[in-house]
Parts: C-alpha cells; structure tokens; sequence
C-alpha cells in the first residue's frame, strides 16, 4: 500500500512522516504517545525541533520541553483513560 506524506498538526507543533514511511503512535498506559517510525518534528516556524524512529509525545500537559515527554507524567500522576 503507497501511503500519501502524513502530516499531525497539534497546538504550534507539526509532524511529517516520509512518503511511503509507516509511522505508529501508540498511546502508554498512564504516559506519553510513543511514536515509531521515520518522522520529523517541526515547530511552527518550520524549524526542526526533532528527527527520528522513536519519539514520546507529551499527552500529559506537564512536560517542561513540549511536545515531547520529560518524565513530568509520573510526578503529576497522570492516569491515561485507556
Ligand atoms: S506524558 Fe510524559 S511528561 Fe507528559
């Protein structure tokens, strides 16, 4: 299956997958959206805030260093729904 460039747009944040890449966002109990596959992070100016095959995207609002996961989930006492 060809798949189209994806693109996640979130508050200021945008997220762009390759062409043809397979990207996965799985949330974690009681923690971040961990995300697998090749993507690219960009802020709202376009600058590259980061590039990888593993990420962890904040779904807590706690994180010191958005939009990823610092760890802030475990002092707040963040419980995901499912
Ligand atoms: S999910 Fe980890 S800091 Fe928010």
């Amino acid at each position: 299956m060809t798949k189209k460039l994806q693109t996640y747009e979130a508050d200021s944040i945008t997220a762009t997958s390759a062409p043809g890449a397979s990207v996965t966002i799985r949330p974690s109990k009681d923690g971040p959206l961990l995300v697998s596959g090749t993507v690219r992070v960009e802020s709202e100016d376009g600058s590259l805030l980061q590039e990888g095959d593993k990420l962890a995207l904040c779904r807590c609002g706690g994180t010191s260093n958005p939009p990823f996961c610092d760890g802030a989930h475990r002092k707040i006492g963040y419980r995901s729904k499912r």
